[in-house]
């Protein structure tokens, strides 16, 4: 029987292990508060999903030693601790609390958690673009993930997914709709609105599930997956990077924020536009579930047993509790 709970601890601590050598080493780094504040956010912990993606997708593919793309893999998570940090900014979703500790502009100041951001972003791409000791990755190889990480985590990608959340959330405003706004009576005016709903895909499939689907098709795309192979970590890389930003907004509701190291109810504070809250919690599970198949059968029709472990990853996105 595969155990999931293992794999992802194991994945996990290689994952630490190396941002926390990465950091270490680049000490020269100044000012040196600059630093400290990446480092606050980077080594907090965190599930690390998205290099682990990367890793399971490389074996799925039939890459061999999944530690010699942890370079490329911790890359992932710099932009996605990034994204974070912005995320909890005042002017976004204004948090306090992150990975169970105060947010990096709590403690670091806003000006200083921009610029940790910043920093986190553009050394992702540094990372990138080094080939490890004995060129490997090939260089066109590296070149097309490079590509494909900027599409999917910019213009693209996640960043219109945050700028199209901010529009919609009526904190800001909420001139985005595609409706009329809040009601009365506290519950949301988009159910019957396909403008409404069509912007909740939009937003989660472009701040959630992209740089979930990067993770997986840089996986492929290292261990020189075929066409077909890339396609399906490309469609399972989206469903369950969908299901993951369901299930992210119905613990949002449900969950209990010991247990997710980030504060519960903050959606509703921000009146948000979420799956729950368009259409309850029930559908939005239902949704999460099938969004979960799709990206299950997606990988039956062309991996065998070494994608095990993309498929229990899948099935957790939606059981999880933090
Ligand atoms: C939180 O991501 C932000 C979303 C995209 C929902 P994670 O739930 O993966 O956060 P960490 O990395 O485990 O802290
Ligand atoms: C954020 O979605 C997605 C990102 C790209 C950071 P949320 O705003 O729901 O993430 P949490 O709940 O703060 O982690
Ligand atoms: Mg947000
Ligand atoms: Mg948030
Ligand atoms: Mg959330």
């Amino acid at each position: 029987m595969f155990d999931l709970k293992e794999y992802l601890a194991a994945k996990g601590r290689l994952v630490d292990a190396w941002l926390r050598e990465y950091f270490a080493k680049n000490s020269p780094v100044k000012p040196r508060l600059f630093k400290e504040a990446m480092e606050y956010s980077i080594n907090a912990g965190g599930k690390r999903l998205r290099p682990v993606l990367a890793l399971a997708s490389f074996e799925a593919s039939g890459g061999e030693k999944s530690e010699t793309i942890l370079r490329y893999a911790c890359a992932l998570e710099l932009i996605h601790t990034y994204s974070l940090i912005h995320d909890d900014l005042p002017a976004m979703d204004d948090d306090d609390l992150r990975r169970g500790k105060p947010t990096n502009h709590k403690v670091y100041g806003e000006a200083m958690a921009i610029l940790a951001g910043d920093g986190l972003l553009t050394e992702a791409f540094h990372m990138l673009s080094v080939q490890e000791k004995g060129f490997f990755p090939r260089a066109d190889v590296l070149l097309d993930v490079i590509r494909d990480v900027a599409r999917r985590a910019g213009l693209y990608g996640m960043v219109a997914g945050q700028a199209q959340d901010i529009l919609s959330d009526e904190s800001h405003g909420g001139s985005d709709q595609g409706h009329q706004g809040g009601r009365s009576d506290g519950s949301r005016a988009v159910d019957d609105s396909a403008g409404g709903q069509e912007m909740l895909e939009f937003i989660h499939m472009h701040k959630t599930a992209q740089l979930i689907t990067a993770s997986t098709r840089m996986g492929g795309m290292l261990a020189g997956a075929d066409p077909a192979g890339l396609e399906a970590l490309t469609v399972y890389g989206e469903a369950a990077g969908l299901a993951f930003q369901v299930a992210d907004d119905i613990l949002d509701v449900k969950g209990e924020t010991a247990l997710m190291g980030k504060t519960a109810g903050s959606d509703e504070r921000k009146s948000k536009l979420t799956y729950p809250s368009v259409y309850g919690v029930e559908a939005a599970r239902q949704k999460a579930s099938d969004m979960v198949k799709k990206a299950l059968a997606a990988l039956d029709g062309a991996f065998g047993a070494g994608a095990e472990p993309l498929r229990a990853i899948a099935r957790y996105i939606i059981e999880r509790k933090s």
